[in-house]
Formats: structure tokens, sequence, C-alpha cells
């Protein structure tokens, strides 16, 4: 897999207060919307945030354009067969629930056309909760243009890299890097490597941001400077093309004589963003024991609960396991919280077999989950006065307060494993009160 080390066309830093210009001369010096804007453009604030949100969840850039995002004609709706927020199709199950990698399109089927919802909770109304789709395809978005107004979209790629081209600039991203495009901007994907399978949090709630430490103190988790947001890149584009929204759950469609791509510089802190999380600095126990995996947060999702998120953003990647006498793989548990995890490379530590890349897998409230059989006689013999390495792996997780609702079609699909309760058939009764 690539890593993206070259962070030109990027600038660094989170949410940091950007300015960027494609044509030199364009920003405006001491204000945001002077009387004419410089070469001929159109200012226009794209707002992230309630206007008196607090300063440090303030978000709003402003974009000098060629047209302003109001020009295109009015939409009708756009059926989609596999991507949606209806939450209610089915009843929620607390069953552990465990799919395969969903299988690549066979027809022509651009990142738009190959969303498929998994399930989610919440919703644009609300304005809190989250949708969890995968995406597969197959080709170029031409043509036509996208936007989210229900939420942000961070998009995990799986497999194949994703060149991102938003109003803001252009992110390209490979597997083992993530990617997030702000509520409302629009942007096309093109693949350069001809297919493309990943993962999608739709996050209805507070935007992303980076946790809080705690007493953890000032390094450690995702540094802000490891994270890249493009500089500006415009196209100048007249032709007949599709503008499609997605609005309060359902898509929408509207001709549109130009590219809405054509943000020729902007200024602020609300933009698309990446991240490489091989750049993660991963925490854990040097004595005994685990702390609990929210240690292992990359982004989180205020709620109006504070301590509570909405949604959190965590990895389990590469590390050393060195707590003595413990038993190392992610423990038996159950949470008040709900589980989406996926694989994007390796194995996963708890599980010896069936959680593999591009397959998912689902463990609501109070569900009970945890290592299978085989993982568990393993790491309960295991010799832990050594170190173990944990090497070419990297799971994530959509973890949620509300429950995740799984979708008809994820209950439907012939990708659902009838079979996943029985890796925790085999484990064995030990107990005897006579025992040393
Ligand atoms: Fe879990």
């Amino acid at each position: 897999m690539t890593h993206t080390d070259d962070t030109r066309g990027y600038q660094t830093g989170f949410a940091n207060e950007f300015a960027t210009e494609a044509v030199a001369g364009v920003l405006p010096t001491g204000q945001n919307s002077p009387q004419r804007v410089a070469k001929g453009l159109y200012a226009e604030q794209l707002t992230g945030s309630a206007f008196t949100a607090p300063r440090h969840r303030n978000l709003r850039s402003w974009l000098y354009r060629i047209r302003p995002a109001a020009q295109h004609s009015p939409f009708t709706e756009l059926a989609h067969a596999s991507f949606h927020n209806r939450f209610d199709e089915a009843p929620a199950t607390p069953n552990q629930l465990r799919w395969d990698p969903l299988p690549m399109p066979e027809a022509p089927t651009d990142f738009l056309d190959g969303l498929y919802t998994m399930g989610g909770n919440g919703g644009p109304a609300e304005q809190a909760g989250v949708g969890i789709h995968q995406y597969l395809a197959n080709r170029s978005m031409e043509g036509r243009y996208f936007y989210d107004a229900d939420g942000e979209l961070l998009i995990v790629p799986q497999q194949g890299r994703l060149r991102i081209r938003t109003e803001l600039g252009v992110l390209d991203v490979a597997p083992l890097e993530i990617a997030v495009v702000p509520r409302g901007v629009r942007f096309l994907v093109e693949l350069p490597d001809g297919q493309a399978r990943g993962y999608i949090a739709e996050n209805f709630g507070a935007p992303l941001h980076l946790p809080d430490l705690g007493p953890i103190g000032a390094n450690g988790l995702a540094h802000p400077r490891d994270f890249l947001t493009p500089v500006a890149a415009y196209e100048d584009l007249d032709g007949d093309f599709a503008l499609v929204a997605k609005f309060q759950g359902h898509l929408w469609q509207a001709a549109i004589g130009h590219s809405p791509l054509d943000v020729v510089a902007w200024q602020g802190n609300y933009a698309p963003y990446k991240y490489d999380l091989r750049r993660f600095n991963t925490i854990g126990s040097i004595a005994v024991d685990h702390p609990d995996p929210s240690i292992f947060t990359v982004l989180t999702s205020a709620s109006d609960t504070p301590g509570t998120a909405n949604m959190d953003f965590v990895i389990f990647p590469p590390r050393w396991l060195v707590a003595e006498h413990t038993f190392r793989p992610p423990y038996f548990h159950r949470n008040v919280a709900s589980e989406f995890m996926g694989l994007i490379d390796g194995a996963y530590d708890a599980k010896a077999g069936g959680f593999v890349p591009g397959g998912s897998s689902l463990h609501n409230c109070m569900s009970g989950h945890g290592p299978d059989a085989a993982s568990f006689e393993k790491a309960s013999h295991a010799d832990t006065s050594k170190p173990d390495h944990i090497t070419g792996t990297m799971a994530f997780m959509f973890e949620t307060r509300k429950v995740i609702r799984p979708s008809r079609q994820a209950l439907a699909s012939p990708a659902l494993q009838g079979d996943y309760y029985e890796c925790w058939r085999g484990l064995k009764k030990h107990f005897d009160p006579n025992a040393a």
C-alpha cells in the first residue's frame, strides 16, 4: 500500500484558520466580502456550525468562486436502491452480527451509485446519530457532483485509492488513510485504481473533532499537524452536469451548467481533510490490564451530554502488547455503547478467523462479545513475560451512544454470516472450585 508522505498540495493542522489561493491576489486583505472580489469572483460564506457556537467549535470558510452555489436548476428527487437513512426498516437486534466483504459490482458503478447502507441511528432531522455505509465502485464519477446536507462524511478506504475532488481542493486518499468531507461541501470521486471499496460514517451530529487528552497531556493519539487540508484548486468548466444533494435522507438531482468545483481561493477553518492512520500515536498499558478502547479514539463527535460521544472513530493499529499476567487481546465485554467494526488490513487479534479485510461486524448495546474460542485458548496460555508485536493490521470502530439499527438489506445480505455466534460455542467450561 502506498504511504503518502508527500504533503505538497496540503496545508497542515486541524481546523486551522487556513488561507489558500490557486490564483495569486484573490484573497482579500482585512475583510471577507469586499464590494468587488479580485479577478471577477463572487464571495460566499460556507458555515459548518451555529454562528454563535463557542470559538473553539466555530466553523466557517469564505469561498471566492466563479459562480455562487445558488446557480443551478431546481432539484427533483432521485431514487437510489441502496443508500438511505431508514433505520426503522427492521427490528434492531441484540444478536452479534458479522458480514463477509460485500462483492464488487459487475455493472458500471460510481462512488455515488455504489453507496450501500449497513445501518445507523438518529437521523438528519434530529441532527444526531450516524449513518453507516459502505461504498463499492468500479468507475469514476463523471459529469456529476455530490454534496451531503445531512452530515459530514468520514470515508475509510479499504481497497483502492480515491481522488476526492472537492470545492476546496483535491484529496488523494489511499487505504490506511481516512478523509472527511464536511456537511455541504460539493465533490466528486475518481478511482485511480479502477475500483474501490470502503466504509463511511455519515455523521449527523456535531462535526468530528480531536478528542481532549486529559491526563495524557499535550502529546499522543492523533496529532493536529498530521491532518492535511487541500490547497485551493478549481475547474472552470461549462457543460451539462448534474448536482446531486442528499437532503433529509433522500437524494435530489439538479441540472447545473458548470462545474461547482469553481472555488479559486478560500480562507477559513471549515474544510475537508485527510489523515494517515499510521501516524496515530498508540498508547496502552505498560503494567497490567488494558485502558478502555477510548484510548484509541482518532476523532469524536460530541453529543449534548458531556463525556458521551454521538460517535467515536476508533482504530486498532499495529502495537506492542507488554502487559504482564494479563489477557492481552480485547477481553470479553458488554457496553452501553454500540460498536460497528470494519477491518482495513491484516487480521484482528481477538479473532482467529471470519473477520477479514472488507468485512464488518456489529455488536449492539449490552450484546456480549469478545475473543473467539481459539483466540481465548491461545492468549490464556501465552507467555506474558515477553512482549507481543502486533503488525500488519488495522481495524476500526464506529462507536455510537445509540443502538445501531441494521438496514433490511444488510440483514438479508448473503454476506451476513449465519454462523457467527458459533465462534463462542467452543469456549470450554473450565470452572473447578477445587482448582489451585
Ligand atoms: Fe467490543
